[in-house]
C-alpha cells in the first residue's frame, strides 16, 4: 500500500528545519506520499520550493485556521486544536481523489505525522499492514516517558496506559495510530471535530467514528516498543535581530 502521510505545518523560524528533517526521514520510506498542508492563506514559496527539491511524491495543500482558533496568549492551551483544519482538508482530499467512482482506487494507509515529532523507519513498516486502525506507543506525551495502548495476552487492545484521562474513548496521541484508506472512504462523515473538543479528545473525535476498541490492531511488538517520539523543538532566541532585523532578510532560513 501507499502510505499517505499527512502533515500540518505553519510558518515560523524553525519551519524549514523541521520540514527538512522530516523529508530526510521520508526519503528512506518506500511508497510514501506526503500530504503537506500549510496553515496559511496561500502556499508559501519556502514550502513549495522545499517540496520540489526533496524529490518525494507529494501533494501540497493549504488552509488557514481562522484567527479565533489560533493560539492566543497561553501557547499550551489544550482547548485550541492545532493542525485540525489542515488534517481535515487532507481527509477531504483523500476522499475526493480516491473515491470509488474516481477509478483511482488503490490500497493505502493514512498516518498523521506532525512536523516536529521524531519517526523511526520501522514505524512505517509496522503501519503498512493496517487493516482498519493500528496503534502503538508514543514517547514523551501525557507527562510520561511514553503512553501506550494496553494489550492483553490475546493481542487485543483493552485500554490505555495513560495517567491523563485514561477514560477517553481513545487515549492516544495523534502520532500513535494509522488508518486504512478504505475505512476513510467507507466513513465519509468522519472528521476531526473542531469545536468543543476538550484537550486530548481530538484523536478520539475521529477514531470513534471509525472503529471500536476491539477493532484496534496493536503494532510495535504488541505495543512493547517505542518507534515514535513526541519531540518538540525549542523556539530559537532571535533577540539580537532587533525590531528591524540584523541579518539579511532575503536569506531564507
Ligand atoms: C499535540 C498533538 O501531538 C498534536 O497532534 C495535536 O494537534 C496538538 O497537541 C493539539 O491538539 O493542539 P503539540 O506538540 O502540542 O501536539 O502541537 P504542535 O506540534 O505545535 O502542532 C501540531 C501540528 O499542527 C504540527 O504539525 C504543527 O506544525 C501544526 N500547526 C500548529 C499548525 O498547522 N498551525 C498552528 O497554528 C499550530
Ligand atoms: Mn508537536
Amino acid at each position: 500500500p501507499t502510505l499517505h502521510v499527512v502533515t500540518p505545518t505553519y510558518s515560523r523560524p524553525v519551519q524549514k528545519a523541521e520540514l527538512t528533517r522530516l523529508a530526510n526521514t521520508f526519503l528512506h520510506v518506500p511508497n510514501l506520499h506526503w500530504i503537506l498542508v500549510e496553515d496559511s492563506q496561500r502556499q508559501t514559496p519556502l514550502v513549495t520550493r522545499l517540496l520540489q527539491e526533496t524529490g518525494l511524491n507529494y501533494t501540497h495543500l493549504n488552509v488557514e485556521t481562522p484567527r479565533n482558533y489560533k493560539l492566543r496568549g497561553d501557547m499550551r492551551d489544550p482547548r485550541i486544536p492545532r493542525g485540525t483544519m489542515q488534517r481535515n482538508l487532507a481527509l477531504r482530499w483523500l476522499r475526493e481523489t480516491f473515491s470509488p467512482n474516481n477509478s483511482n482506487s488503490q490500497p493505502g494507509i493514512v498516518y498523521f505525522a506532525d512536523d516536529d515529532n521524531t519517526y523511526s523507519l520501522d514505524l512505517f513498516e509496522e503501519m503498512r499492514s493496517t487493516r482498519k486502525v493500528s496503534v502503538w506507543p508514543v514517547a514523551f506525551v501525557g507527562g510520561l516517558r511514553y503512553e501506550s495502548p494496553k494489550v492483553n495476552t490475546l493481542g487485543k487492545v483493552y485500554g490505555w496506559k495513560t495517567v491523563f484521562d485514561p477514560n477517553r474513548p481513545f487515549a492516544i496521541d495523534m502520532a500513535g495510530f494509522a488508518v486504512n484508506l478504505r475505512l476513510i472512504l467507507f466513513k465519509p462523515q468522519a472528521y476531526f471535530k473542531l469545536r468543543g473538543v476538550k484537550g486530548g479528545y481530538q484523536e478520539s473525535s475521529l477514531l470513534r467514528e471509525l472503529v471500536t476498541l476491539s477493532d484496534l490492531e496493536p503494532k510495535a511488538a504488541n505495543c512493547t516498543k517505542v518507534l515514535v517520539w513526541h519531540t518538540r523543538t525549542e523556539k530559537p532566541v532571535l533577540v539580537n535581530e532587533g525590531k528591524k532585523g540584523f541579518t539579511d532578510s532575503n536569506v531564507e532560513i
